[in-house]
């Protein structure tokens, strides 16, 4: 009898086109909540899901024979590792193929921010464009200011790499410092959490959610920032605390934010949605259609591997 595979929300066709060469393959094409995925899973050998999909230790315990849960992103936070483990499911994601489109996204809105793209565009259109202005929607000068990269890992890096053209010294704090020829290559300095904070012109957060970065970001770091600084989360919104961001804008602790992820996502504090020194996109770090045919495949790939009984591409836990 043919494997069993589960892909919960609509995704590139790549995908369910692959998989349904060897396996009998069941689309759904919805955003599911976690009671309806403990329903749904049941009787699937692997999963493919999204980083909306909550795959709780609920969700995991209601199917039995779960070989493999594949997710449709470089993150993972929405999976119960611990319980995958002890089950025996492997966990994969999709490094890489997302790099660059997210690093683009990323400085989008860095871009963004600093000269006050999505206020003009706005304005020209509610408003009307009536004629130049010499005090007209002032930004900031990107060229030479200083970079910071909260998380060196490889969007991180491919954020750094991207400050070259613009001449930009590169500071970074994460767990470990890399080697001196990985830092020679970004031009980038390892630096304390305090001094990322207060000696970077634009700070760009690019680590994953975990316990410890979790709210790593509140008020009391906002403070630490420089007055013209612009933060950037291009990675996950609990990373910062939206309330205290909110509080830090509005009283121009620091100058700006680019948002493409929300700490309640997909919630937005209502008053982040009223102040104009923000700008905020809806998680679309990896949406090209490059990128996200080539995470279809991998995530398709790592599938096929683990129901063939070999090991999946690019496992997050070993087994
Ligand atoms: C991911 O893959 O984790 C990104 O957030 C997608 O944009």
């Amino acid at each position: 009898m043919k494997k069993r595979v589960l892909i919960t929300n609509l995704i590139p066709e790549a995908a369910y086109q692959k998989l349904s060469r060897r396996f009998q393959v069941t689309w759904n094409k919805h955003q599911l909540t976690e009671a309806q995925l403990v329903l749904k899973i049941k009787s699937f050998d692997a999963v493919l899901t999204t980083l909306a999909d909550p795959v709780t230790a609920r969700v995991l315990n209601s199917a039995p024979h779960l070989k493999c849960v594949a997710n449709f992103a470089v993150g993972f936070n929405n999976i119960d590792l611990v319980t995958a483990k002890s089950r025996g499911i492997w966990v994969t994601n999709t490094p890489d193929v997302l790099t660059e489109a997210t690093a683009d996204l990323a400085w989008a809105l860095i871009l963004a921010c600093a000269r006050r793209v999505p206020e003009g565009e706005k304005f020209v259109r509610t408003t009307g464009f009536k004629g130049w202005g010499a005090l007209f929607l002032l930004g900031q000068d990107l060229f030479g200011k200083t970079l910071g990269v909260y998380g060196f890992g490889r969007i991180g890096k491919a954020v750094a790499w991207r400050g070259r053209g613009w001449n930009m010294p590169v500071l970074y704090h994460q767990r470990h410092q890399e080697s001196s020829v990985v830092e020679k290559r970004y031009n980038a300095k390892y630096v304390s959490f305090k001094t990322l904070l207060n000696q970077s012109d634009i700070l760009s957060i690019n680590s994953p959610l975990t316990p410890e970065t979790r709210h790593r970001f509140t008020y009391q770091e906002f403070k630490q920032m420089k007055p013209n600084s612009i933060f950037i989360n291009a990675s996950r919104g609990l990373i910062h605390k939206e309330a205290d961001l909110v509080k830090a804008l509005k009283t121009k602790v620091i100058a700006s934010a680019g948002l493409d992820v929300y700490e309640f996502e997909p919630m937005i504090n209502k008053d982040l949605l009223k102040l104009s020194n923000c700008t905020l996109l809806p998680h679309l770090g990896s949406a090209t259609l490059e990128t996200r045919n080539k995470m279809a495949l991998l995530a398709a790939e790592n599938i096929e591997l683990v129901l063939l009984g070999c090991r999946p591409k690019t496992p997050v836990l070993s087994k």
